[in-house]
């Protein structure tokens, strides 16, 4: 396996986001309950993750459930509420052997008391994490997340805390669930659709996007590794031109 600090051509990844679709689809296929699939979704995590620590990946990003996921059927919003509840519990033990550091971005006040607290505890223990940050967005939507910072704002304003003349967006970004967390470099989502679907609007700015056929329960380390690949075949020009970058680069060797 080539790590992307192998790589010849090395480029940082320190932050890789995933829109994790297709479960649906991928038991549908199979004539299973798509709870089934959001089953074998979940293994897929599991797997994704351990390859983003042997990939030295600092952040790894995952899309769990949207706001707009909350429109779906009762008995399917429950059921993942439940594997969300198992995953905590099983994985708890793994997360600290493994330096895992667990965050959760989005409106967690729509979710229930016990999930919540599920939530609080895990992101507490799990605090002193050095080796992976894993950010679980949940009751997420890109939109929200800016309306609710921008609210944020406009209070403080109001408080005579915040000069509005002053506000840049390194400040405004303070505001939203990322905190301090670094933006994403890659962007992957599964099973063929080629749409952001609210996710990390502000964030991906400047993220590469990778689109791949195969369904989020299929995805593995070798899906994993060709993403990477293609990152890293990529140039990123952050709006400058090939000669200010080849500059850059050339001023940073010297450095
Ligand atoms: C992604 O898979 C998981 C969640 C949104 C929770 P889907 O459930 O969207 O699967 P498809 O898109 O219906 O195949
Ligand atoms: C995006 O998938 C949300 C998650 C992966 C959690 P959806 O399946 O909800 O997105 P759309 O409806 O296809 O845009
Ligand atoms: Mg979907």
């Amino acid at each position: 396996m080539v790590t992307q600090h192998e790589h010849k051509d090395f480029r940082p990844l320190d932050h890789l986001a995933i829109i994790m679709d297709g479960n649906g689809r991928w038991a549908k296929q199979k004539n299973l309950p798509r709870i089934a699939g959001h089953q074998q979704g979940v293994e897929a995590v599991t797997r994704i993750v351990d390859a983003c620590i042997r990939h030295n990946i600092r952040v790894l990003s995952l899309f769990a459930f949207s706001s707009e996921n909350w429109g779906r059927p009762q008995q399917e919003v429950n059921a993942l509420m439940e594997l969300l509840l198992h995953f905590l519990a099983t994985q708890r033990q793994k997360m600290l052997d493994g330096g895992i550091r667990l965050r959760v971005i989005g409106d967690v006040s729509r979710l229930s008391g016990p999930v919540q607290q599920a939530l609080d505890e895990a992101q507490q223990v799990t605090s002193k994490g050095q080796t992976l940050t894993l950010v679980l967005a949940l009751s997420y939507g890109g939109r929200d997340e800016i309306m609710r910072a921008a609210r944020q704002i406009a209070k403080s304003v109001s408080r005579g805390e915040l000069d509005p003349d002053q506000l840049d967006n390194k400040q405004f970004s303070t505001f939203l669930d990322t905190g301090d967390i670094p933006e994403p470099d890659l962007l992957i989502r599964t099973s063929g659709e080629m749409r952001i679907s609210n996710f990390l609007l502000w964030q991906s700015a400047y993220a590469e996007l990778y689109f791949t056929d195969v369904l989020w329960p299929d995805f593995d380390a070798d899906e994993l590794q060709k993403a990477i690949d293609d990152y890293l075949r990529r140039k990123r020009r952050f709006g400058l031109t090939d000669d200010q970058l080849s500059q850059q680069c050339q001023e940073e060797i010297n450095d």
